[in-house]
Formats: C-alpha cells, sequence, structure tokens
C-alpha cells in the first residue's frame, strides 16, 4: 500500500488512503505527521479501528485527555447501552447539540486540546457529518484593520457560556468541562506552535473580551466566526462506519451536523491534550 494524501478543494484537509492506522510504522506515522501538519484535518475511510487501536493512534499526537476518569476514548452517541435513544431534552442531547456550534475542543479548560481523533459506527441516513473551518486562512484573509484591532485582544472560553448561549444551564460539575474555576483567558491570535502560522483562536466558547463591553466582545467574536467559517476555508465530511479523522484543534473550528435524532449516531472520540507551551491559558 502506497500512502496517499489528496488534498480537499478547500484551505484545510485531505483524505489519506493506502495506510492501516492499527498498524502505523514509524516512517508512515511521520509522512502522516506532516500531512496533519500541513492539512490540519485528516480523513481516513474505512479504518474500522478498534478502541485500542484508536487509543493507539492517538497516543501518536501526544497524551490523552481524559473526559472521564481513566478512560482514554468516549462515545459520542444519542444512543443508549440497551439500544434506546435519547430523547431531546436529556441532558447529553444538549450536551450533542452544543456540538453543532463552531467550536474547537477544550478551549474552556486550563489546557486546551492539541488534536481530536473522531471515528463513526453507527451513521444516520441523513446529516451528522462533521464540518470544519480553516482559522489560518481565516487569520489571512482578515483585512489589516481587523488584523491590527485583535492582534492585543484576548477572550474568556466557557461551556457555561456557550451552553448558556443555547438555552442549556448545566450545573458546575455536572459533566467534563462545566467546572467551577474562573475561565481560561486566550489571545484571540494563535500562532501555531510547529509550523508558526498564525490562526484565530475563536468559536462559541469564547466571550468576555477584556476592554470590551459584553455586548461589543459578543458582536466582534461572532462576527470573526461568521467570517472565518466561509468557503473556501471549510469542508464537510459525510461518515461512513468504519472512518476515522483526526483534527488540529489549535487552528481549526469544527461543529457537527443536524440528523434527525430518532436515528442513532454513534461516534467514538479521543482527544490529544495540549502542551503546555503553548496551549495552557494565559490566565484563568
Ligand atoms: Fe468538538
Amino acid at each position: 500500500m502506497a500512502l496517499t494524501v489528496k488534498p480537499t478543494q478547500a484551505t484545510l484537509g485531505a483524505i489519506v488512503t493506502g495506510v492501516n492506522l492499527a498498524r502505523l510504522d514509524d516512517a508512515t506515522w511521520t509522512a502522516v505527521e506532516q500531512a496533519f501538519l500541513t492539512h490540519a484535518v485528516l480523513i481516513f475511510p474505512g479504518q474500522h479501528l478498534s478502541d485500542d487501536a484508536q487509543i493507539a493512534f492517538g497516543h501518536r499526537f501526544g497524551n490523552i485527555e481524559q473526559l472521564v476518569a481513566d478512560r482514554e476514548i468516549v462515545p459520542i452517541s444519542n444512543q443508549r447501552a440497551d439500544g434506546t435513544l435519547l430523547k431531546d431534552d436529556e441532558y447529553g442531547m444538549q450536551i450533542m447539540r452544543g456540538n453543532e456550534g463552531w467550536h474547537t475542543d477544550s478551549s474552556y479548560m486550563k489546557l486546551a486540546a492539541k488534536a481530536s481523533v473522531l471515528s463513526a459506527h453507527v451513521v444516520p441516513s441523513e446529516g451528522g457529518e462533521t464540518e470544519w473551518a480553516d482559522m489560518r486562512a481565516a487569520y489571512d484573509a482578515l483585512d489589516d484593520v481587523t488584523k491590527a484591532r485583535i492582534a492585543n485582544l484576548s477572550a474568556y472560553h466557557s461551556l457555561h457560556y456557550s451552553q448558556s448561549r443555547i438555552g442549556h444551564k448545566a450545573a458546575v460539575g455536572s459533566s467534563y468541562g462545566f467546572h467551577n474555576d474562573s475561565p481560561p483567558l486566550r489571545p484571540l491570535v494563535k500562532v501555531h506552535p510547529v509550523t508558526g502560522r498564525k490562526s484565530l483562536f475563536i468559536g462559541r466558547h469564547a466571550y468576555g473580551i477584556p476592554g470590551l463591553t459584553p455586548e461589543e466582545s459578543e458582536k466582534l467574536l461572532d462576527g470573526l466566526v461568521t467570517f472565518a467559517c466561509q468557503p473556501p476555508r471549510t469542508y464537510k465530511h459525510s461518515w461512513s462506519p468504519g472512518d476515522v479523522v483526526v483534527w488540529d484543534n489549535r487552528c481549526v473550528l469544527h461543529r457537527a451536523r443536524p440528523f434527525d435524532h430518532g436515528e442513532a449516531r454513534v461516534m467514538r472520540h479521543t482527544r490529544i491534550a495540549g502542551e503546555a507551551a503553548s496551549e495552557l491559558a494565559i490566565a484563568s
């Protein structure tokens, strides 16, 4: 098998074939890592990884962020273990509904995420895609006035904030991310620790830019997301069971697309922790 990396028509993303992620030798890993840094989203169709293989692939990128104690892979699913489906007003569905807004994983934690691995196990007949937006290309496309305006701005990031905007008030400590600590503060412009490229670090968890009123802050941040998440900077993947995707949370936003909640959508997720030198909040 020859590794093939086929870039999408968007500014980010590539389809990678000719590789078995469950048996990744070091030379192939180096090529995959290089493609990850270049394209920021890698789609591997038809891998059908076991949980252990997905976890091992995650470890290639760094330390695993445990969303549930002692677990390195977690379900993202509207289906319970007994096969029944969650109802729209249930807690788990509120979290899934939140995932439909543009975000980057764990920006609300003191240490934001480096990368995320997602695999498809059961997919609905329609919808339920994942879409990514390139924050490197978005930053490059900003006019000089906006670049100068945001150069020294930061925003707080909070899951309480983002969920409350969709009408979900979660109790402190109710699940991962709903912590009681003061929220982390992060610059709006992030420099990628490996490539050195600048990108917008925004999304639904960001709010409360110091020096701006809440209204000014919300208007600026919403405007940046709207501008950033437009073609040719977006790519949407329609899942088939067995597909695996990894993306770089340091420079892309992502969102889930809606689907009929009368059908099951079962994904499995492994999150790779950021590095303290580059993903630790500047203050909280
Ligand atoms: Fe996410």
